[in-house]
């Protein structure tokens, strides 16, 4: 949630800062803004609405050369996404400009402070206090923007990672963090500060992970991270395993699609060295020991959005394989209501970015109650992972498109993988539908390409329903997460009501939203594997088109039994029940992605959200 990239170096601040952005936009693109130090003088531009915009402006009101500056792109928490609101905010002295991702909880109190010491704010946003509290506090720290960097940030509490520069200190930008996400890219003559490593990937490879409550000063040639009272901070250095290439479009229209179409190979990484030949796992960065596997007595999947739908699909692995009882839990529910965590419980926290605010305090949280945690998460060094007691990475790579699409399928096979190693583990000898499993899994990628070649046949259809007024999706079993991974996906990026629901409860009132037309779509279950659920299935599916309903079989090759049913079929491969959502969810992204398209909605960067949401 915002986008901050900072510069200090040789080349072209504003160049470097915006294309960052550029880079950076999917996590906010309410507006957008820029700063420069130059001859002692602050410069700031910003306007509403996305990038786009501030280029237009950057073209008419051009900013001077400068080899130092900062750049956001927003999520509008305080304030409404305008001009004034945007950042940077700055000082009444004009010399400070200031950029914030997060929400300081206290901001009503220092803005009357302010107020009360005659200063006049010019937006409704809780950074702008920041910009005003450096001034304050400059002079009285030797004119160090670091140091007065520390003394402000103590006064605040929530969420922030700040970034500010000073005009009297023109090669200096200084970064403060505490639960949001900054990192530090380390380059020749020139460092770099932001969000996420796409903004600087194209520049150096060489990132430092900020740890919790930090504060860094970046010059050209010297970086200087300390904790908030000034003690040299202890920090860890890494290389970044993939290019800046993997952010880039490769061909496609649309990130949504790109990331689709990459979803075999997201899949085969994240299987990559873990599937050994003895038919035995190898889970490397899994540092649970035996030991501590052995002792768990429950486990609870936390996780947010499409994250929570590869946990619930993690519970039935699970429960399946290991008879571990589970449970899986919005983490943005799971604090609040106490729930009753020991040191026998494993609590797996589930996260793309590994930055989501109510994961992270859910884990916190956990940890509090005795519990160990484990994260599966697809970015290196994120805090979540951070925080955690042990890790699974998923290798899906970059994802840009602020709906998530490889990040889902690579998180299933990350929980399925997880629960067949503590099946490995606990069990005397492995069931014949593990051992199933295991060969099918590594094949499953060749499986998801297959599944692709269905996306002219579900573009056709999706013409068909462009005008729906509803869609609503229902399944059974594992096909109950992919149905409501299917309607999640169709709200956020076609903005059209639909509907995810356990195929059993239709007739506990969803039924009575069926009439006339209404497209479902029904992900059946394996006629092979899941008799009795196919069955019901079936049932389910002649109670809508009873009422008019017409039905979409999300369905497996060779199922002729349901071909009476169906208005419209889709193919997706043979595969053990619960890996039938890493085919039975391609189609769906797909279908979503094709009604945005032929609706003309923005697919990479649909209204009103943002990628990594880092507020609770
Ligand atoms: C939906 C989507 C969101 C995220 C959720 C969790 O397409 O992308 O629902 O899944 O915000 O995000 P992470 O996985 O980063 O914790």
């Amino acid at each position: 949630m915002c986008g901050i990239v900072g510069y200090v170096g040789n080349k072209q601040a504003l160049t470097v800062v915006v294309d960052g952005l550029r880079r950076l936009e999917y996590r906010g693109y309410d507006s957008a803004g820029v700063a420069v130090v130059q001859d002692h003088k602050l410069e700031v531009r910003k306007k509403a609405g996305k990038l786009v915009n501030l280029e237009t402006l950057l073209g008419t009101d051009p900013l001077p050369n400068s080899t130092t500056g900062i750049g956001h792109t927003r999520w509008a928490t305080h304030g409404i996404p305008n001009d004034a609101n945007a950042h940077p905010h700055t000082d009444v002295s004009n010399e400070i400009a200031v950029i914030h991702n997060g929400i300081i909880e206290n901001f009503s109190e220092l803005r009357a402070e302010l107020q009360l010491a005659g200063v006049k704010l010019s937006s409704d946003t809780d950074t702008e206090v920041v910009a005003h509290l450096l001034n304050f506090e400059y002079p009285k720290s030797n004119n160090d923007l670091a140091e007065s960097m520390r003394k402000v940030v103590r006064r605040l509490r929530g969420a922030f990672t700040l970034v500010a520069v000073h005009a009297q200190q023109p090669d200096v930008v200084v970064g403060a963090r505490r639960n949001s996400p900054l990192v530090v890219g380390r380059g020749v003559g020139e460092n770099f500060l932001a969000s996420d490593v796409s903004a600087f990937i194209s520049h150096t490879k060489n990132a430092i992970e900020l740890g919790q409550d930090q504060v860094v000063e970046l010059r050209h040639d010297k970086i200087t991270i300390t904790d908030f009272d000034g003690k040299p901070a202890v920090t860890k250095e890494y290389v970044v395993d993939w290019d800046a290439k993997a952010a880039e479009k490769g061909g496609f229209d649309l990130f949504m699609l790109k990331e689709i179409f990459e979803q075999p190979k997201a899949v085969a990484e994240t299987l990559v060295g873990r599937l050994g030949e003895d038919g035995k796992l190898i889970l490397e960065e899994m540092t649970l020991s035996i030991g501590q596997i052995a002792n768990i007595e429950k486990i609870v999947f936390v996780a947010c959005g499409t994250a929570f739908h590869s946990g619930m699909i993690g519970k039935y692995a699970m429960e399946r394989w290991t008879r571990i009882p589970c449970e899986v839990e919005l983490a943005s529910e799971f604090r609040y209501r106490d729930p009753i965590l020991n040191n026998r419980t494993l609590v797996v926290a589930i996260s793309q970015s590994g930055e989501t605010m109510d994961t992270l305090m859910a884990i916190r949280h956990a940890k509090s109650q005795g519990a160990k945690v484990l994260a599966i998460c697809n970015t290196q060094g994120a805090t979540i992972p951070r925080e955690s007691d042990a890790v699974l990475y998923t290798r899906g790579g970059p994802e840009i498109a602020v709906a998530s699409t490889k990040a889902f399928l690579t998180q299933v096979v990350a929980v399925e993988l997880l629960s067949l190693y503590f099946a490995e583990l606990r069990l005397d000898k492995p069931t014949a539908e593990i051992k199933q499993v295991m060969n099918e899994l590594a094949n499953i990628s060749h499986q998801i390409d297959v599944v692709l070649d269905t996306t002219d046949a579900v573009n056709e259809l999706a013409k068909k329903y462009v005008n729906a007024q509803s869609v609503l999706f229902i399944g059974r079993h594992v096909g109950f997460p992919v149905a409501l991974e299917g309607a999640l996906k169709l709200k956020e990026l076609a903005y059209m009501h639909a509907e995810g629901f356990a195929a059993g409860e239709l007739k506990h009132g969803p039924i009575a939203l069926i009439e006339d037309g209404i497209p479902v779509v029904v992900i059946v279950p394996s006629l092979r594997e899941e008799k009795e659920l196919h069955e019901k299935v079936v049932s389910n599916i002649q109670e809508v088109r009873a009422r008019g309903a017409k039905t979409i079989l999300i369905v497996e090759e060779g199922d002729d039994s349901i071909l009476d049913f169906a208005d419209h079929i889709i193919r997706i491969p043979q595969t053990s029940s619960l890996l039938q959502p890493l085919v039975a969810t391609v189609p769906l992204q797909v279908f979503s992605c094709a009604l945005a398209t032929l609706k003309g909605h923005d697919v990479d960067q649909p209204r009103n959200l943002a990628k990594s949401v880092t507020v609770e």
